[in-house]
């Protein structure tokens, strides 16, 4: 499937899926990568690895719509199949989510249905789990709540602050997110109603 990678920042997350799909082998072709934040450095990443890239400033819009009009467009125009979102810090309208439904996957750091929304690890520290994680999700209009693909778990140490343990559960969304987007764009996991599919219980 042709596929988008929507972004806001750093885009290591988008750095990990582009460095998979040097494989030829590797089912999912990244043709797009967009931002709501024209200045977010993955865009200058995406650019020199051959994606087209699409800015779009999410405060030259009057609202939500509009920004996502501009989005649904922009994917139809390059025929992109399949919406990954990686570190997109932006909520979608649930008219968008709908109409890409089974087409849209995201990434959260942490183990959900635990700490959905932002400052997910000082969330955990201030719960005092043992484990924590992250966890890639079909996205639904509730945000944070959509059908779970896959998840990796880590520790939490002792000592951990916010930083120690971004670290380490990045370290395995780099990982995670490549083979389950892999999943997704081989029709090795798929959405059906509220749950997920996954080829092996396929009859
Ligand atoms: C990741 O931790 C992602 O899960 C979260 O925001 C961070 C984005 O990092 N939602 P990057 O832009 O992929 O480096």
């Amino acid at each position: 499937p042709r596929t988008a990678i929507l972004i806001s920042g750093r885009g290591s997350n988008m750095v990990s899926l582009l460095k998979a799909a040097e494989d030829p082998a590797y089912p999912a072709s990244f043709v797009l990568a967009a931002s709501n934040r024209p200045e977010a450095p993955g865009l200058v990443h995406a650019a020199s690895a051959g994606l087209a890239t699409l800015a779009l400033d999410h405060r030259a819009f009057p609202d939500r719509a509009a920004f996502d009009a501009a989005l649904d467009a922009g994917l139809r125009a390059h025929g992109i199949d399949l919406v990954v979102l990686a570190g997109f810090m932006r909520v979608l309208t649930p008219g968008f989510v709908e109409a890409w439904a089974g087409r849209m996957v995201n990434i959260h750091p942490s183990l959900l249905p635990l700490f959905r929304g932002t400052h997910t690890h000082a969330q955990a520290l201030a719960a005092g789990v043992r484990l924590h994680g992250c966890t890639v999700h079909f996205v639904v209009p509730e945000l944070d709540a959509g059908p779970i693909i896959a998840q990796a778990a880590v520790p939490v140490r002792p000592d951990d602050d916010e930083d120690s343990l971004a670290a380490r559960v990045l370290a395995q969304e780099h990982r995670l997110y490549p083979a389950a987007v892999a999943l997704v764009a081989s029709g090795g996991a798929r959405l059906d109603g509220d749950r997920v599919v996954f080829a092996a219980e396929a009859v």
